[in-house]
């Protein structure tokens, strides 16, 4: 990335930004980020809004609240002044600084990843962290190997279409997708689901165990869950003895109903999985193995790709769950 760090922007650019905590940003003038020392000016091509830039830029979460105004944006997708395509992650929300939805960044030249030439900046901004965690949950956190069989749930969001498509990469054996959204049955089977359950808000643990184990054909080796609640205690049930259930977000509750009796009785691991845990250098590597996958054509994800002007109705039908497909800004 030798002379990367030569790029001046201009003075101004368009951005995103948040002036009050939790509600939309708008579209707004603002002086084009200054690189520090160890950063370089990454001219954004995309950049997704994701549901943690709504938990950040919420002002009430754990993460505490940011100081405002700011430009959101966890990740993004640009090129630098001498060409090349990279993926950046930034702090945006959760440390002081601005983040990727504006026509520029400012990045740290270490935390950069290259991209294949060719491959598609919008699709990569779609993939993004999501594809991160279901790439690490699965194999990092998960241990999964080929000829096992998988169980995603929450299946139609960006996590579980990702997931789905990454277990058969892996090689596994039979993949069960879990959906609410009654539409994602034929999409998750297009991406490689051998069978889909539909997901209910009346479903109790038992039925609904019994439903994904007979859709998977038995018992699975490995939950792959962005939802918890009781979709994650039915999972549980249909784990064959030493199997694993990997949690990374609470979509469908907070908390979930698991049984000791199941959890002892099949010597079961129920595990949390975060992205922030991940070194640079294993990051880097997911999102190295993702754009791969993404450029050969192996993996892909829904996505509607908006200009930067609409992002405040943008962001809206993120936070009303109105989107139906991950958001993609294009400055
Ligand atoms: N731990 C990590 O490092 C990490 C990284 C990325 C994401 N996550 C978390 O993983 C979760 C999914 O992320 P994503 O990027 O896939 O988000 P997304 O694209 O917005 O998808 C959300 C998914 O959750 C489903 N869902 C929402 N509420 C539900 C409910 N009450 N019952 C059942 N399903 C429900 C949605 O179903 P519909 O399609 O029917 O709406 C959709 O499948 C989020 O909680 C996110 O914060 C964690």
């Amino acid at each position: 990335m030798a002379g990367s760090d030569m790029m001046a922007g201009p003075d101004m650019m368009s951005a995103a930004v948040v002036t009050r905590h939790g509600e939309p940003p708008v579209c707004r003038r603002r002086p084009t980020p200054t690189p520090a020392g160890g950063q370089v000016l990454v001219r954004v091509s995309a950049a997704p809004i994701t549901p943690l830039d709504l938990l950040c830029a919420s002002g009430s979460s754990y993460l505490g609240a940011p100081a405002l105004p700011y430009v959101p944006g966890v990740q993004g997708v640009g090129t630098l002044a001498d060409g090349p395509g990279v993926w950046f992650p930034t702090r945006a929300g959760m440390a002081p600084g601005d983040g990727g939805l504006a026509e520029y960044a400012a990045v740290a030249v270490a935390d950069l990843v290259p991209l294949p030439d060719g491959v598609d900046h919008r699709l990569i901004a779609a993939l993004g962290y999501s594809a991160v965690a279901a790439w690490c949950a699965l194999t990092m956190r998960g241990e999964l190997i080929a000829g096992e069989d998988v169980l995603v749930l929450g299946a139609s969001g960006t996590v579980g279409q990702a997931a789905v498509q990454l277990a058969r990469l892996v090689g596994a054996r039979r993949v069960t997708a879990a959906a609410r959204s009654a539409t994602a049955a034929e999409r998750l089977r297009a991406l490689g689901a051998d069978a889909v359950v539909p997901l209910r808000a009346d479903d109790d643990v038992p039925g609904l165990a019994a439903r994904l184990r007979e859709a998977a054909g038995g018992p699975v080796d490995l939950v792959l869950d962005p939802l918890f609640g009781v979709p994650a205690a039915a999972a549980l049930r249909v784990l064959r003895a030493g199997g694993r259930l990997v949690n990374l977000g609470g979509s469908a509750g907070p908390t979930a109903p698991f049984d000791s009796a199941t959890l002892r009785g099949g010597s079961l691991r129920v595990l949390g999985y975060t992205n922030n845990e991940l070194t640079r250098q294993q990051r880097a590597a997911a999102v190295a193995a993702i754009a791969g996958h993404a450029r050969a054509g192996r993996l892909t994800v829904d996505h509607d790709v908006r200009p930067l002007d609409e992002v405040t109705a943008a962001w809206q039908t993120q936070a009303d769950g109105s989107a139906g497909a991950r958001i993609v800004i294009t400055p």
